[in-house]
């Protein structure tokens, strides 16, 4: 009985000190400059945005876990080279364990799926901690990064700060996972927070929101030099 009402008031303790955090965490937030939206489109998922994208296109995406979004940026944006870049760690996504299954590397896992785009000259593998890759491409080199990697702050503000050098003037960035807290795996976020002071110099645009049913939404942003 003891133990229980100790265990009881431990609990209670706990859940309070977690929710005064999460108040805090939320209430430090900053506030987006409102121009910065005037051409904002609201999306009903982030598949939506392929179609606005130009065709030919030099595209990154930034961590592809089983390269299932490459594969629908791929076939509706038809880039002219696509850069899957990726620790490829092989760990498992989702609790689907498709490397071990396929018996294949992650890097190969994911060769093996664009083995027609690889041998078309347009997809390429590139393997390494996303900012350290990102950063042995030239300047001025992208026209959109889909930035799906690490999603801690830190590793986001890294991200940013070598994309901001290699997307090009009028390119685009878009930010997966544009929420503070994943209450699924239950890790906090950093992309609101890095996304947000991106967008506080006034210079970038938003230029679409995408809606997600468990509240992982994108933010497409045009990076404006
Ligand atoms: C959420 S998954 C990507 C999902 C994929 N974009 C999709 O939509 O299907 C995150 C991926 O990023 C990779 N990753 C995480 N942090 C990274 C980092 N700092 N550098 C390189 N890759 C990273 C992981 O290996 C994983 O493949």
């Amino acid at each position: 009985m003891f133990l229980e009402k100790l265990l009881k008031s431990f609990v209670n303790k706990l859940g309070y000190e977690l929710i005064k955090d999460k108040r805090k965490f939320i209430t430090q937030g900053l506030t987006l400059p409102m121009h910065v939206f005037t051409n904002c489109k609201l999306l009903p998922n982030r598949n939506a945005v392929l179609p606005f994208l130009p065709k030919q296109m030099v595209i990154a995406e930034v961590g592809v876990a089983y390269g299932e979004f490459s594969r629908e940026i791929i076939d509706v944006a038809n880039p002219s080279k696509f850069y899957a870049i990726d620790y490829y760690q092989g760990e498992e996504f989702w609790g689907r364990n498709t490397f071990e299954k396929n018996k294949l590397s992650h890097e190969d896992y994911i060769k093996q799926q664009f083995n027609k785009e690889i041998e078309q000259g347009i997809f390429y593998t590139k393997k390494g901690l996303s900012w350290d890759v990102l950063n042995t491409f030239s300047d001025n080199f992208f026209d959109y990064v889909y930035l799906d990697a690490g999603h801690d702050y830190e590793s986001v503000k890294k991200d940013i700060e070598v994309l901001l050098k290699k997307v090009k003037n009028g390119g685009v960035i878009q930010f997966n996972d544009y929420i503070i807290y994943d209450w699924v795996s239950k890790l906090p976020y950093g992309v609101v927070k890095a996304v947000d002071e991106l967008l506080q110099n006034n210079q970038h645009e938003v230029l679409y929101y995408c809606l997600h049913k468990g509240g992982f939404n994108d933010i497409v942003v045009k990076i404006n030099k």
